[in-house]
């Protein structure tokens, strides 16, 4: 689907809509509705489960979404959080200059200063995207971070986070505490970020208020141990640096071993990278072929990463491989620069006396893109009906209650649908219209499993007891006794966990 009439399906259903959409909407600012809110939880819930579940030193928090100025500038934020921006001296529109750019250098303008970026666009006559003039201006940085002021007398200045992680690192220190006293320790975070984007644009996927789920563990970088065989033999769809360099967009499939032994990357991070790549695959269950796992140059990634894989995925509605979340090596630079900025020696002591200044391995994760993904890679046609296929334990709404006939089966379902939700299974009860419609209207929700009361349900016969349990992806029907139906869907609604070994 196009990006468009995959937005307007998503707002028809309930999904998702502007901000303030009876003004007009604001731009880079979406609310979610019941659905949207549902699927977003759940796969934070997914996401969890599986980056938290894969070690019992990886804890989850929930910090405070306001830093204040000594943070963002100990960690370089105010100085380099920067986009570069081009206006139009004759309309006064504001472009990113890599949209700018867009046409006559697809690969952006990672790494490049200001001055060389206006160099390209004086020289290759670049014109403005909105009224085509060539009076575009010298590109300048944009700081993206929403500065506020903070307390009653608005002199001490505060910012609005531009990511999650901040808070981990400056919760190091009193985890390490709270923990085991023992490398590695996790410390996830799943919360709004803000930036105040040049150009909001593809929907969920360029935000101003936006969320991420954040792991960032500390480790010992001279002992990190892990049971690695269990994702030695995995095959990881990745694109390295070095081939794209040399002008290859072909991705290549390599086992988690070669990484390491021929390919140059520590274990930690093929093996983290194999987590990755299944919890892509096997829990938000998208085509392994439309996955890669995208490895930044020099140039292009940040200057304290030390090795970047973006994860993408192939999406129709965007027009090709798009960023949804990414692994980063940040050695020590974090934990260095709140050392410094905040005067306090952030190094611990290990068992044995050694004192180290963790490294840290950060894996990012933008929920929003994610819910949109979900939307592009499941959501179809199957001839006349619109189905999503979304993974059970994803579906915002996992169970359909319907009625036959809502006088005479009614007050049995809605019992069945009030005895559901006390069991913990999430469900909407549907007496309106015919069955027919009522199953359109769940297979667009990506509801699983639909239960039909009928005679035979509150009647006398051999099928006394029982509901029809209707399949979405199959459409297949069968009779399930009422007392069986918990202890059949529930576990089906459970996200898978991580082998640790
Ligand atoms: N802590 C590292 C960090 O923030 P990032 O690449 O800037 O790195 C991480 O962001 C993830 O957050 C991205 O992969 C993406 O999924 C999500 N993200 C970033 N900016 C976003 C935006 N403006 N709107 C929606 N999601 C965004």
């Amino acid at each position: 689907m196009k990006s468009d009439e995959l937005f307007a399906l998503l707002r028809r259903r309930g999904v998702l809509w502007p901000t303030a959409e009876i003004y007009g909407g604001a731009q880079g600012l979406y609310d979610y509705g019941p659905l949207g809110a549902a699927l977003k939880r759940r796969i934070e819930g997914a996401w969890t489960a599986w980056f938290v579940g894969l070690s019992h030193d990886y804890y989850l928090i929930d910090p405070a979404e306001i830093l204040p100025e000594v943070v963002v500038r100990a960690s370089g934020h105010l100085e380099n959080f920067t986009d570069p921006e081009v206006t139009c001296d004759h309309c006064h529109n504001a472009f990113r200059a890599d949209t700018v750019l867009e046409k006559v250098r697809p690969e952006g303008v990672d790494g490049l200063s200001p001055a060389e970026i206006g160099e390209i666009v004086r020289a290759k006559g670049v014109r403005c995207p909105s009224c085509g003039s060539t009076e575009l201006s010298v590109p300048r940085p944009f700081n993206l971070m929403f500065g506020l002021d903070f307390g009653v007398t608005g002199r001490e200045r505060a910012y609005l986070r531009p990511e999650t992680a901040q808070s981990s690192y400056l919760s190091f220190p009193r985890m390490w505490d709270v923990g085991r006293h023992a490398l590695p320790l996790g410390i996830a975070v799943i919360g709004r970020a803000y930036r105040n984007e040049i150009a909001p644009r593809q929907v969920l996927f360029r935000m101003r208020a936006f969320t991420q789920a954040e792991l960032q563990i500390f480790f010992d970088p001279e002992h990190f141990p892990l049971p690695f065989d269990g994702v030695r033999e995995e095959k990881l769809p990745v694109l390295r640096a070095a081939r794209r360099l040399a002008g290859s967009e072909e991705v290549e499939l390599v086992s988690a071993g070669d990484l390491v032994t021929s390919g140059g990357l520590p274990e930690f991070y093929a093996y983290h990278l194999a987590h990755t790549f299944r919890f892509y695959r096997d829990v938000l269950g998208f085509p392994a072929e439309r996955i890669r796992l995208l490895e930044k140059s020099d140039q292009e990634r940040a200057f304290y990463n030390r090795i970047q894989f973006d994860v993408e995925a192939d999406l129709e509605s965007l027009g090709g491989f798009k960023e949804l979340g990414a692994l980063h090596y940040r050695g020590d630079y974090d934990l260095g620069r709140h050392g410094q900025g905040s005067g306090k020696d952030l190094s611990v002591t290990l068992t044995g006396g050694r004192s180290v200044l963790p490294h840290v391995l950060e894996l990012t994760f933008g929920p929003d893109r994610n819910v949109w993904a979900c939307a592009d890679l499941h959501l179809g046609k199957d001839g006349d009906r619109t189905v999503w296929r979304l993974p059970s334990y994803l579906a915002p709404t996992p169970v359909g209650v319907f009625p036959l006939i809502a006088k005479e089966h009614g007050a049995f379902a809605l019992r069945l649908s009030d005895d559901l939700a006390a069991a913990g299974i999430p469900n909407q009860f549907d007496e309106a219209g015919t069955i027919g419609k009522r199953y359109a209207r769940m297979d667009e929700a990506g509801t699983p499993f639909c239960l039909t009361v009928d005679s035979e349900t509150v009647g006398d016969g051999p099928a006394r007891g029982t509901v029809t349990v209707r399949q979405r992806d199959s459409k297949a029907q069968e009779r399930v006794a009422v007392g069986e139906l918990v202890g059949r869907i529930a576990p089906l609604l459970r996200p898978p966990r991580p082998a640790r070994a």
